[in-house]
């Protein structure tokens, strides 16, 4: 079986800080996997060194392998792992259509430019998956007009036209209320059922679906658990990761931290 990522051993820096030191991960194909950790753990570290946005610190010791390759070209990468993060979804042009925005994942772009053509091919995409969001009655709306939850669902479209087979989420319902969040759930969970790998990342237990069986536990740059779902989601392992009494409550495959 072959892994998403494979770290060994890995050094990153975000400007001077220092947020992995001798860091070693692994995350297979086969399994949906969920990171999750407080604010400032490194989780978006993580997913910046997966997107190719940041890079490791060469040593001889180190490596970083993503579908078993140690160099990516950006754009060929895309069609293998879509990233939905949240500093996307500030750094669009405002007045970029609906429609665009989704067509900008052809060229890993955040807007598009006049002399960007689109083929049919292209934009039959676009359409097929802004149908499988129930979001084309958006698609000629200002991207900056849209709520939170539509902007979240264009820029998962953004992420799908190249029909990735790993889809990772940074934070995905953060923001959003509580019948987007179940709605953007919904949705992550149906990609799962269809056959989408999903890497989620994520400060909030009450996100991770039933579907989701491994769970790494990250606290200051480092893995403090890394297993079964069942057996990592416990009152002592979230206490410790939060540095607070928690307990937790799980009913029908969905958890829930309450204060300790
Ligand atoms: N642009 C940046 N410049 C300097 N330090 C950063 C930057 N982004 C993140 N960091 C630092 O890196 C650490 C990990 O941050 P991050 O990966 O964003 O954590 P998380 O996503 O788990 O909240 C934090 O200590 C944070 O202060
Ligand atoms: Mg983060």
């Amino acid at each position: 079986m072959k892994n998403i990522i494979e770290l060994k051993n890995i050094t990153v820096f975000q400007k001077r800080n220092r947020v992995f030191n001798d860091f070693s991960l692994s995350i297979k194909e086969n399994q949906n996997t969920v990171i999750l950790g407080p604010n400032g753990s490194g989780k978006t570290t993580l997913m910046k060194l997966l997107n190719r946005e940041l890079y490791i610190v060469e040593n001889e010791h180190s490596s970083i392998n993503i579908f078993g390759k140690n160099r990516w070209n950006i754009h060929e990468l895309r069609t293998f792992l879509g990233v939905i993060s949240q500093h996307l979804q500030y750094n669009y042009s405002n007045d970029a259509l609906g429609l665009y925005v989704v067509l900008s994942g052809f060229y890993a772009s955040d807007g598009i430019w006049q002399h960007q053509k689109f083929d049919s091919v292209k934009l039959d995409r676009a359409d097929k998956v802004m149908d499988l969001l129930g979001i084309s009655k958006l698609k000629n709306r200002q991207y900056a007009s849209m709520s939170t939850g539509e902007q979240r669902k264009f820029l998962l479209a953004r992420a799908l036209v190249h029909d990735p087979k790993v889809l990772v989420f940074d934070e995905p319902t953060s923001g959003l209320d509580l019948r987007a969040c179940f709605q953007y759930l919904e949705i992550i969970q149906e990609l799962m059922n269809t056959g989408k790998k999903v890497i989620l990342v994520t400060h909030h237990i009450h996100e991770i679906p039933p579907e989701i069986s491994r769970v790494i536990l990250l606290k200051e740059g480092r893995v403090f658990r890394d297993g079964e779902k069942e057996e990592v989601l416990t009152n002592k392992n979230l206490s410790r990761l939060f540095d607070c009494p928690i307990r937790v409550i799980e009913e029908n495959g969905y958890y829930q931290a309450l204060p300790g």
